[in-house]
């Protein structure tokens, strides 16, 4: 498996891996014109398929965002979102900020237990964030200069 920057011959394949994974999604269009605001945009490929796909940029002038994740739900639980996640977080935490935030479903367990195993840490709770109702769960990791915190 290798991690590498998304092209827009991935378009159709992320968005094949987004509909299977997200109940609401962003469109593809949505998807061409993040890529062309140039937000960090990787994506785990397996012997040339692409599985799965990580999207983050800089919301504010300190603070990462992990826009989007998802991988392909045949090649779950195998480490792709890992790794994704892991090279996400190195990129960011070279620049200058002090944390990566993130918003997830308040139903989605998978994905919190994932989160925590990075040491995300839960922030609050936004009862209504989502358009059908639910609330989501915002997470955060500490970065200090350059260095993850682990604690
Ligand atoms: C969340 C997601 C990206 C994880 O990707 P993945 O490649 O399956 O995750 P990994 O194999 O790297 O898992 C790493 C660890 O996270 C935890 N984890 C992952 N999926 C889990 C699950 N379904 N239940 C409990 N823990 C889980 C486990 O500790 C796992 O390690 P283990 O398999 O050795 O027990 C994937 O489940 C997914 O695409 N979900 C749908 C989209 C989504 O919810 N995205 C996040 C939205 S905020």
């Amino acid at each position: 498996m290798i991690i590498r920057k998304f092209k827009p011959t991935d378009l159709k394949r992320v968005y094949e891996i987004e509909n299977m994974s997200f109940n609401q999604s962003y469109g593809i269009n949505m998807f061409q014109q993040l890529y062309e605001m140039g937000v960090g945009f990787l994506v785990a490929e397996d012997e040339g398929y692409v599985i799965g796909y990580v999207i983050f940029w800089i919301k504010y002038e300190n603070q990462g965002h992990i826009i989007s994740i998802a991988v392909d739900k045949n090649y779950r639980r195998l480490k792709a979102g890992t790794h994704l996640l892991i090279k996400a977080i190195s990129i960011l935490s070279m620049l200058k900020i002090d944390a990566i935030y993130l918003e997830v479903n308040e139903n989605n367990t998978a994905a919190v237990e994932f989160y925590k195993t990075f040491n995300f840490k839960i922030d609050r709770v936004v009862p209504g964030y989502y358009e059908d109702g639910d609330g989501a769960i915002i997470m955060y990791l500490p970065v200090e200069r350059g260095k993850i915190s682990t604690q």
